[in-house]
């Protein structure tokens, strides 16, 4: 295998809870290739956003080591996107300025950042909506803004975390076929978190299934279907039930709570 583009090495994050120490994650080793496509399942609580946040470059305070082509993260950087279960949405800024706000720290200028914007809203299929405002959107449009502000910046890693997880079945369906549309256009390394088996198996090359208290990985399963994958093949249907089993065996799977898309509070600073 050519170096991978992400690495976990020994990564654990312990939180401090009022005096009492909380361990989030233990001894995460994972390696991701270039273009690869992984989700990570777990119940809820079992580190998954910790992750992603790490990944990312929100957190800085963990164990162990995080790289991204060999060198370590310390910080929030222009190659890796990442897009949130709320969309987050800064309700005042239109569905072009939003994602203008995955360009902040580019070295564009200003024609470049607006042609780059007006490209990646007909990417999402949102050529006529460039000048709403994200009340006058539907949940599975404003998750697309979401998705191209997380694109914008042309980054070479995407990370998911639970993108889909306020849409509605139909929509959700519909946001990853565009998923796997958009990777097939853009060769990006993808990490995907969800607590849905289906959505992992329809979508990813491998899923990390998780395990809490203290989030660690219990399995990584390959999925060799080719795509385009069908729900309702014997294939797909044997590795759901091989992963819910994984994540049900030892009594600690919690079905997931329907989450509120909301828009985000003023204190959001990460764009
Ligand atoms: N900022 C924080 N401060 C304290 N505890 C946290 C914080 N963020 C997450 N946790 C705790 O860490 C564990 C993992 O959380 P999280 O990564 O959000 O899980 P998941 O995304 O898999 O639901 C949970 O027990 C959660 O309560
Ligand atoms: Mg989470």
């Amino acid at each position: 295998m050519n170096a991978p583009i992400v690495s976990f090495n020994h990564v654990g994050k312990t939180f401090d809870v009022d005096g009492f120490e909380l361990e989030a994650i233990r001894e995460f080793n994972l390696d991701i290739a270039e273009g690869e496509f992984v989700a990570i399942v777990g119940s809820s609580g079992c580190g998954k956003s910790t992750l992603l946040r790490l990944l990312v470059g929100l957190d800085r305070q963990f164990r162990g080591q995080i790289s991204v082509d060999g060198k370590a993260v310390t910080g929030i950087g222009g190659e890796r996107g990442i897009v949130f279960q709320e969309h987050r949405l800064f309700p005042w800024l239109s569905v072009a300025d939003n994602i203008g706000l995955g360009l902040v720290n580019e070295p564009l200028s200003a024609a470049q950042k607006h042609k780059r914007i007006h490209d990646f809203i007909e990417l999402v299929g949102l050529g006529d909506f460039a000048r709403a405002y994200p009340h006058q959107l539907s949940g599975g449009m404003a998750q697309r803004v979401a998705i191209a502000r997380g694109l914008v910046a042309s980054p070479r890693i995407l990370l998911l975390d639970e993108p889909f997880g306020a849409l509605d079945a139909l929509t959700r369906q519909q946001m990853q076929d565009e998923l796997l549309a958009i990777r097939a256009r853009a060769k990006i390394t993808t990490v995907l978190v969800t607590h849905d088996v289906e959505e992992a198996i329809f979508l990813a090359d491998r899923v990390v299934v998780m395990e809490p208290r203290p989030g660690r990985i219990k399995q990584v399963v390959d999925i060799a279907l080719p795509h385009p994958r069908h729900r309702s093949s014997f294939d797909f249907h044997q590795l759901r039930e091989e992963l819910l089993h994984e994540l049900t065996s030892d009594g600690h799977y919690q079905p997931p709570v329907p989450v509120q898309v909301r828009d985000l509070p003023l204190s959001f600073i990460a764009y």
